[in-house]
């Protein structure tokens, strides 16, 4: 049921632009995902990596705003995932993956440098760059790495005409994760 939804909710965002960029929210989650794969991740990653925007296609969570969609749907999307049996470590990526740009931005100018426009000026509504004491508190992070990981998935994910795996080829993963007891 709970993946049923999901993927209606993605199909529905094959029509809908990603922001700024030049593929819908569809493509992105759905390259996001590819890349996750590509690199070997684990089930977990590869879900985060499909889902980590899934806030943004919430009607009803979230604070809208008209240019740049669900500001916090990264927390939009952690807490509705979590609620719906997800694992914490998927809540905990999905969740993550603003805060590993804010960080990127504080830590590393060649990241900023190469921020697409768009992300540029969701970043602003995101609280900017972190401060040096939020960029010390992340290093302890224990899913800093991968949080980090999913951001470079969610940064290249936009490339426009990329034939990637198809959503169908993702439910037995959902399916699979959610009936896991131990989440
Ligand atoms: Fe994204």
């Amino acid at each position: 049921m709970i993946a049923d939804q999901l993927i209606a909710l993605l199909e529905a965002a094959g029509q809908s632009a990603y922001f700024g960029e030049r593929v819908t929210q569809l493509e992105h989650a759905l390259q996001c995902a590819q890349l996750a794969t590509d690199s070997d991740a684990d089930e977990e990653m590869i879900i985060a990596a499909l889902l980590h925007d899934i806030g943004h296609l919430l009607e009803d969570e979230g604070l809208h705003h008209p240019e740049v969609g669900v500001i916090d749907h990264d927390a939009a999307g952690a807490r509705y995932l979590r609620e719906r049996g997800f694992s914490a470590r998927v809540a905990a990526l999905v969740g993550g993956h603003v805060e590993a740009k804010r960080y990127l931005t504080r830590t590393n100018p060649a990241y900023f440098a190469k921020l697409s426009p768009a992300s540029v000026t969701t970043l602003q509504l995101q609280g900017g760059p972190m401060t040096e004491e939020q960029a010390a508190a992340f290093e302890s992070d224990p899913f800093k790495e991968q949080k980090l990981r999913l951001r470079s998935w969610d940064e290249t994910g936009k490339r426009p005409g990329w034939m990637v795996a198809p959503l169908s080829s993702y439910r037995p993963i959902l399916l699979g994760h959610l009936n896991r007891a131990e989440n």
